[in-house]
């Protein structure tokens, strides 16, 4: 029996060779690379000691550098375990789940109409080609070279023209014998609803549609005129003719990645496969050197485009206008993609310059913009984030508690469990810096929005312009100040903060005694000198509880080197309001904030510790449920102490900026 090949090619496509093979080799780990579908082995056809076999899933094919056999699955089911090829056939049937076809006379029929089908495109795109050659093409030549296409390019592309006449393809077409069904089933006719057929493209320039195989299935027609209808018009669906599960350019644009000494580029523009938007664009691409770009068919980018991407490249490039539309289109495909990512393999984002297409781009200075468009596309992951973030403003906790919540639900639909992970790791990650402004002007650069504007920042920025404190210099600097990198830094300075300003102004002890009293460090230094300086306060009656009298006892005391230390620590923190030359007013600004995150954070500090208490009894009880719930819960608690250390971290600045200062200091 004859197999048709959409059957055979449907089975191959399902089918790794990887797994058609791995029953007979064992895969080299050091040369296999598994996310890109690439294999070595020992070549199980001939003997030998260090891999020379290599097999690509996305070629669907194996090859022996050393004894040079080469093929695709049913190949190697033929030749090296012995089967007939309709075994072979059965085999990968079997292992694609498909059933076998039966000896179907109507299947075979309609094979052979495909046949014949495909015989037809073949006339009519040549009939098309030499039309642009008459007399009547005399228009769209000159038009294509208006728009910069050499002869060879049009020649590569096979680009053509549709006479203005309602019957010059029909008639040419019947002259050559094929049938009037024939014509209709290929689409090159408007003959329902119609009296007498006529023809679907007149006076445009043709594009011919290629399949996987290289044979015109369908084409695109772009008007001549400005005012025709539709600019573009595309065959419509037929037999042969599926658009969502075609791409402009595909056979092209895979072999062009194919070429030789190109395997190890995908991360580059010329290894990768770039979809642009345009028939018009993927041709000037070509003629200006990039030869693996394909483009869609008047459709946004279906689901099965994606995969025939993925089929070719593990990281395809989407290219899209920078405008409105395009960056709609451009979620759109986001959305599409995230259901399907696998590890190593997911889409990247370019966006073009306001207004212009890659035709517009390349049509003056040749590839280099476009190539620099390429360089800067953006993962999948920051594209995500730059839209959520760039829908509004962060500066109140429902709304950050609603980015947060947004996201997760957006990374919720990734199926493959190991990416998803990775991409709520990435956004805990993004969030953290996001809620965390003293690192944000040194990520900024690279964390940018997705349109380059920038605003992906706004929320904070927001946030603390309430007065005259610029926050974002103050956590700029903060971030520059050694010391408050991490979290243990922060509690450290926050308490250092506390201890030096009430050293430095003890009158904040007439007002707050009983409070100041209270306070509980964790540096047991810091929990010396308190009790050192209170017993010291009590001994005075308030007006002279100064400065100068404090450190006086507190040196004697032998606390001399540790204030050094502190005073030291907040002013490379630039945290003026602790230092003794601050103003009253700001110290005791200072002082209370400091005091006020110092409680919060022991308050969370122990529910923290409640909680693991309460995790670890779950655990033991087997309680699933319950240490579900106390995890959220943890982590609630865990995102409620970034978002005080990052608010901190702002107001930690107070004072830098409010320009009171007292006595004679010069910083
Ligand atoms: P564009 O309007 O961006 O066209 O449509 P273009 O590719 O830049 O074409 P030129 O430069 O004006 O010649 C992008 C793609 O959308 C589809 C076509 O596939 C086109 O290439 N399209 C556009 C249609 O199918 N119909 C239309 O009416 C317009
Ligand atoms: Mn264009």
């Amino acid at each position: 029996m004859r197999f048709s090949n959409t059957f055979l090619d449907d089975i191959r496509d399902r089918v790794p060779i990887s797994n058609v093979i791995a029953r007979r080799v064992s895969w080299d780990k050091r040369k296999t690379n598994v996310s890109r579908g690439d294999y070595w082995a020992c070549c199980p056809f001939h003997g030998e000691k260090s891999p020379s076999f290599h097999c690509e899933d996305r070629k669907g094919r194996y090859h022996c550098f050393g004894c040079g056999v080469t093929g695709d699955h049913f190949r190697f089911l033929t030749e090296l375990e012995g089967l007939s090829f309709p075994e072979a056939v059965q085999q990968i049937a079997d292992m694609a789940g498909v059933p076998m076809p039966l000896a179907d006379p109507v299947m075979e029929k309609r094979e052979k109409e495909r046949g014949s089908l495909i015989d037809v495109m073949e006339m009519a795109t040549q009939f098309f080609q030499d039309q642009l050659q008459t007399a009547n093409g005399a228009r769209a030549r000159a038009y294509l070279r208006d728009r910069g296409l050499t002869g060879r390019t049009i020649e590569t592309f096979r680009l053509g023209y549709a006479p203005d006449s309602r019957n010059a393809l029909k008639e040419f077409l019947a002259g050559k014998g094929v049938t009037k069904e024939q014509i209709e089933a290929c689409g090159l006719v408007v003959h329902e609803n119609v009296p007498v057929s006529y023809d679907r493209f007149r006076d445009r320039i043709m594009f011919p549609i290629l399949s996987s195989r290289e044979k015109v299935i369908a084409f695109g027609g772009r008007a001549m005129s400005a005012d025709a209808p539709a600019k573009y018009l595309n065959s419509n669906e037929t037999e042969l003719f599926h658009k969502g599960n075609v791409l402009y350019n595909f056979a092209r644009a895979r072999r062009a990645i194919q070429g030789p000494g190109r395997g190890d580029q995908d991360d580059n523009a010329s290894g990768t496969i770039i979809a642009v938007e345009g028939y018009m664009d993927v041709i000037a691409l070509y003629q200006a050197g990039v030869e693996n770009a394909v483009a869609p068919l008047g459709t946004a980018l279906t689901e099965n485009q994606l995969e025939l991407l993925w089929k070719m490249v593990p990281q395809p490039v989407l290219c899209f206008d920078g405008d409105g539309a395009g960056i709609r289109a451009a979620n759109r495909a986001a959305e599409l993609a995230l259901p399907h990512l696998k590890p190593g393999r997911s889409v990247r984002f370019a966006l073009l310059p306001d207004g212009k297409d890659p035709d517009d781009l390349v049509r003056d200075e040749g590839r280099a913009p476009f190539d620099k468009v390429m360089s800067q596309a953006k993962p999948l992951s920051e594209m995500l984030w730059s839209r959520e973030v760039n829908t509004g403003k962060f500066d109140t906790p429902e709304a950050r508690a609603e980015l947060e919540a947004r996201l997760k639900q957006l990374v919720a639909v990734i199926a493959d469990e190991n990416v998803r992970r990775h991409y709520q790791q990435d956004i805990r990650d993004r969030l953290n810096t996001f809620f965390q402004p003293q690192f944000q002007n040194r990520g900024s650069g690279e964390r940018r929005g997705f349109n380059g504007n920038g605003n992906s920042r706004n929320g904070r920025d927001n946030a603390g312009k309430a007065g005259p404190k610029s926050p974002s210099l103050i956590s700029d600097r903060l971030a520059r100040s050694g010391p408050v990198r991490g979290h243990r830094d922060i509690t450290a300075l926050r308490e250092s903060v506390l201890a030096l300003t009430v050293v430095n102004h003890p009158a904040l002890m007439i007002d707050d005694y009983d409070e100041i009293a209270a306070i509980e460090y964790d540096s047991r230094e810091l929990q010396r000198l308190w009790s050192a300086m209170l017993g010291a306060a009590a001994a005075v009656a308030g007006p002279h509880l100064t400065r100068e009298y404090l450190t006086e006892r507190l040196e004697f005391e032998g606390f001399g080197p540790l204030i050094k230390s502190l005073d030291q620590q907040v002013r490379n923190a630039r945290l003026w309001t602790a230092t003794e030359e601050a103003a009253m007013e700001d110290a005791r600004e200072g002082y209370r904030q400091a005091l006020a995150f110092h409680k919060r954070a022991k308050a969370l500090r122990r529910q923290k510790m409640e909680l693991e208490r309460e995790i670890a009894l779950a655990t033991e009880a087997g309680d699933g449920e319950a240490i579900v719930q106390l995890m959220r819960a943890q982590q609630e608690v865990h995102f409620e102490g970034v978002r005080l250390e990052n608010q901190e971290a702002i107001i930690d600045g107070f004072g830098v900026l409010s320009g009171r200062v007292k006595g004679a200091a010069n910083h």
